[in-house]
């Protein structure tokens, strides 16, 4: 679980408005957890302070799972919008590599780790592919790869469909899918696409520094009216006409 305790967050100290004004909810595993909002509302902000590109300014965050060391160490990961901005290798091997060299680990096991990763993927015999060679849905695949490998608890996708082809986007969510069924990462996706809110099961709508709806699916379906700077769905819009 995350658990946001009453997080505010300014960029710098003269700025008289937070990016988020004591923002307290909690997100679990095994469900995807989306987070949605209006533009420049703070949603990529929140995901830098969950994966501790950014520390709080106020409040704290904090990550506890049951039965777990309450000293257990998490990590999260972050998979952003533009795969080129975290690519670093320059073939599949070579990216997946590298976060687990950083780690000091002895080279059998990052071997053993890379080629566990690709398989998710179907990359295991293409490690000496050039990175430059793949399709934007490819790289993508490779940054969730790259990821995967260092066994985050957490992993967050900002805006991760936006810029991948329908088939690309498919793909997207039966990975993600599989990694809610057979892992124990917790997922959570932002975006601001109504087609993506359909596959989430859990939704947090930010809004002017706070959370203004952190629910099920099914709640956030049945309100009367979507919340402040969000239209609902097409599909969600049909089925409330079907049952009027
Ligand atoms: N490094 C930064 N320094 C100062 N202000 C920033 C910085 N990054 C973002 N901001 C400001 O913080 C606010 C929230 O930005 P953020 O990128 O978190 O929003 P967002 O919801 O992800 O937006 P988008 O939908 O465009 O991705 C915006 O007003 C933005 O201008
Ligand atoms: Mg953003």
């Amino acid at each position: 679980m995350i658990l946001f305790d009453r997080v505010s967050f300014c960029y710098n100290e003269k700025e008289t408005s937070f990016i988020l004004k004591g923002v307290s909810f909690s997100l679990q595993k095994g469900i995807i957890n989306g987070l949605i909002g209006k533009n420049g509302c703070g949603k990529s902000t929140l995901a830098r302070l969950i994966v501790g590109l950014l520390k709080p300014t106020e409040g704290e965050i904090q990550f506890k799972e049951e039965n777990e060391d309450p000293n257990a160490y998490y990590f999260s990961g972050m998979i952003f919008q533009n795969p080129d901005n975290q690519i670093v290798g320059t073939t599949i091997g070579d990216d997946i590599a590298f976060g687990l060299e950083n780690l000091n680990l002895p080279t059998e096991n990052i071997e053993q780790l890379v080629v566990k990763a690709a398989s998710l993927f179907g990359f295991e015999k293409m490690l000496d592919m050039p990175v430059s060679k793949l399709s934007g849905g490819q790289k993508q695949m490779l940054c969730i790869a790259s990821v995967l490998a260092l066994e985050p608890s957490w992993i967050v996708f900002d805006e991760p469909t936006s810029h991948l082809d329908p088939w690309a986007r498919i793909e997207f969510w039966n990975i993600i899918n599989y990694l809610v069924d057979n892992s124990n990462i917790g997922i959570i996706v932002i975006s601001q696409l109504p087609e993506d809110i359909i596959h989430f099961g859990h939704i947090s709508v930010l809004n002017e520094g706070c959370i203004i709806f952190n629910d099920s699916y099914d709640v956030f379906a049945s309100l009367n009216q979507p919340p402040e700077g969000i239209d609902f769905p097409e599909n969600i819009k049909l089925q409330r006409l079907l049952n009027n």
